[in-house]
């Protein structure tokens, strides 16, 4: 049985006793599409679980509590607008990068909160000129609370070395800070409730320069379905909410570049022309 679910993509243990979901009737769940708030702020702590929608492929668990019976799975994709909101108006007020980090830690409406252990908001120098932006944490980075330290950060890291860079000339952030359970990638719904973070933390950095690490947050923050592969080593303007234009630099993702070595020399072009731009 064990083995049936680390190949289905369980690898983590996320309570200490099973939960019998058969005995979890649909009507005795929450509600979770609540009608519309006027003011999303008030429910942002509030109705979190209620409102949020649930990842359909693993079901997110509550701690069991009489007062809140655990949410069944939702099979049905995509936030409510009013979450997305929430974390716009949460993240527009952040003036920091600490406030930014304690509001994302408050949030409550994101259900990959749920299962991952802790957040995962940044890495490097804050004050560096260059910002790496990732898609979603894994397992290592879920562990230490920082971006890109499993097997693609280290790949990362010998990247920038190749341009003479490391974590204290760059600054490093993910599009979704909570790391979606199995390594899945994050469902539209939860890279559109994260959203308004990653926009606001890149505000608040300033870099003049951005690399955006693989094709999610390429397409997230440049709003495009262009693939990455076509993206990749093409300069783009990132332009932020202030109105702020930022060049930014896709590159092919170093989980990609650990699958596929033969595409390394397309990255290491990609980095060279980020060298020519800061030297
Ligand atoms: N991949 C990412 O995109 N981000 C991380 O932090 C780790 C792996």
């Amino acid at each position: 049985m064990l083995s049936w679910l680390v190949e289905a993509g369980a690898d983590e243990a996320l309570q200490d006793a099973p939960t019998d979901w058969t005995k979890h009737t649909p009507a005795a769940a929450p509600q979770i599409n609540a009608a519309p708030q006027t003011q999303p702020q008030a429910q942002t702590q509030a109705q979190a679980q209620d409102q949020a929608q649930r990842p359909s492929r693993i079901p997110a668990v509550e701690p069991p509590s009489p007062a809140k019976p655990a949410a069944r799975a939702s099979s049905t994709a995509g936030p409510t607008e009013d979450v997305v909101q929430a974390a716009r108006l949460i993240a527009r007020e952040a003036n920091t990068l600490d406030e930014l980090r304690l509001a994302v830690e408050r949030f409550e409406q994101c259900p990959l909160k749920s299962t991952a252990h802790q957040l995962v908001f940044e890495d490097g120098n804050r004050d560096a000129p260059i910002m790496l932006v990732g898609e979603a944490p894994g397992r290592d980075e879920d562990r230490e609370g920082k971006p890109f330290v499993g097997p693609s950060g280290q790949l990362l890291d010998k990247m920038l070395a190749a341009i003479g860079l490391d974590r204290t000339g760059v600054y490093l952030g993910n599009c979704v800070p909570w790391r979606p359970p199995g390594n899945r990638k994050p469902t539209d719904a939860e890279k559109a409730m994260c959203q308004p973070f990653i926009e606001r933390q890149i505000e608040l950095v300033a870099p003049s320069l951005l690399i955006f690490v693989g094709g999610t947050p390429s397409q997230i923050l440049l709003n495009t379905d262009e693939r990455i592969t076509r993206l990749r080593g093409r300069w783009q303007t990132y332009t932020t909410k202030a109105g702020a234009q930022i060049d930014a630099m896709p590159i092919l993702h170093p989980a990609f570049l650990l699958r596929t070595p033969a595409r390394k020399r397309e990255t290491w072009i990609d980095l060279l022309a980020v060298k020519d731009r800061i030297t």
